[in-house]
């Protein structure tokens, strides 16, 4: 089938939610993906960071296709045995006591907010249906109704109430803001420790920490969205890290499943999760047999191949290059780990363009917003494949 044969089946049956760039991929390995005409490029999106461990890992793929000859899905009404040491070991790995098993991300803030708000009532003692939870402007939790209804960009919640209430919104990276719109009735405070699709966006130093100390103190829980920073993205295995605390709930995704499988979850180091009696919340593939073999190795290989070390290690490399980069089209370099973006002059005609122009030279990245290009590749990048896309990039922005 030609290119254009699969994007002619695409606009013609598909619904056109999505504005992909018109590469057609059909094989990935490693940092690397081919298309349909056997071009190569360098994977600088990683799925979104889904696929931090490499596209097609052998020791996860293997797992699969193992647990997948065995027994893939039981529902929760029987137990499975990789569900138990699922729980087991992604609890050590995160320090956290609890955890319950979702697929998506949006699911696993689904869940967390359900979570929160019985536990605010049952707990805390906030009167009944009274629950608020505090989130960010700019912020982007997934796509269900109750959380586009919390979102403040206008293209993901226009034409799409009414909404859920009980949500308020405060400006991101201010802690004073976050005090302020505390009450009596407020359960919980969501945010991403760096919003990722606003455009990697890191708050100032010493955020989180005032934000801890902040909900310590008003008895609200710090709720992490940690489904793209998390799991070695930023450098460390959670983005918490950096700022030397624990949330009281941290939601993972995305990498849990190194890009195989839909694996979310919602860890918990408090009782909060404790709030949740038989009947009250599930998903017939949350927890399934699959899922958990995938994530089992999927977290296995991240620690084991020293993941989270190079994305520190790559990440300082590459966002010192692209300092280096000199081009008045750039406005911003930022990131952490290889949680990387280079935000455009709007004069530069919008980042797009340059995406199109980085896909030519075999560097496949997506624009967030007008003029942002996030840098974001698995985590198993090599320094010669950093200086490679480094050089791809000067060109690109001097050209
Ligand atoms: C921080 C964050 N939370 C939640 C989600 C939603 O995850 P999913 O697309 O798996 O529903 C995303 C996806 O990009 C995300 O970046």
């Amino acid at each position: 089938m030609q290119p254009q044969a699969y994007l002619d089946l695409e606009n013609q049956y598909g619904a056109h939610n999505y504005k992909p760039l018109d590469v057609i991929l059909t094989r990935g390995q490693g940092v690397w993906v081919w298309d349909v005409n056997g071009k190569k490029y360098l994977d600088c999106l990683a799925a979104y960071s889904a696929v931090n461990q490499g596209h097609c890992h052998p020791k996860i793929m293997a797992a699969m296709i193992e647990q997948a000859k065995r027994l893939t899905l039981t529902s929760r009404a029987f137990r499975n045995d990789q569900l138990g040491p699922f729980y087991q070991e992604i609890c050590e790995l995160t320090h956290s006591h609890k955890v319950l098993p979702m697929n998506s991300g949006a699911e696993a803030v689904e869940t967390v907010i359900k979570a929160v708000r019985k536990w605010s009532y049952q707990v805390k003692g906030i009167p009944a249906d009274q629950a608020e939870i505090i989130v960010c402007a700019n912020n982007f939790h997934g796509r269900t109704i109750t959380i586009v209804g919390f979102s403040t960009d206008p293209t993901a919640r226009s034409g799409f109430g009414p909404f859920t209430p009980g949500f308020k919104v405060v400006p991101f990276g201010d802690a004073a803001a976050l005090e302020a719109a505390i009450t009596p009735n407020t359960a919980g405070f969501l945010v991403e420790p760096i919003q990722g699709e606003a455009g990697v966006i890191i708050p100032p130093a010493g955020y989180l920490k005032a934000a801890r100390e902040i909900c310590d103190r008003h008895h609200v829980v710090l709720i992490l969205d940690e489904i793209q920073t998390g799991l070695g993205r930023t450098g460390r295995l959670l983005a918490e890290a950096h700022e030397d605390i624990e949330a009281d709930l941290t939601l993972v995704g995305k990498a849990l499943s190194g890009g195989f499988y839909p694996v979310s979850a919602v860890l918990s180091n408090k009782a909060v999760l404790d709030v949740l009696q038989p009947g009250e919340h599930g998903s017939t593939f949350g927890g399934n047999p699959l899922a958990c073999a995938i994530a089992r190795t999927a977290m296995r290989v991240l620690t084991e191949e020293k993941m989270i070390e190079n994305a520190a290690e790559m990440g300082d490399y590459f966002l010192a290059g692209l300092k280096q980069i000199q081009s008045p089209s750039i406005k911003e370099v930022r990131g952490r780990g290889l949680m990387i973006a280079m935000e455009l002059v709007p004069e530069a005609g919008g980042a797009r363009a340059f995406c199109y122009r980085l896909a030519d030279k075999g560097m496949l990245c997506k624009e967030t917003h007008e003029n942002t290009i996030r840098f974001a590749p698995p985590l198993v990048i090599t320094k010669d494949e950093v200086t490679w896309a480094l050089e791809q990039i000067d060109a690109v922005m001097r050209g």
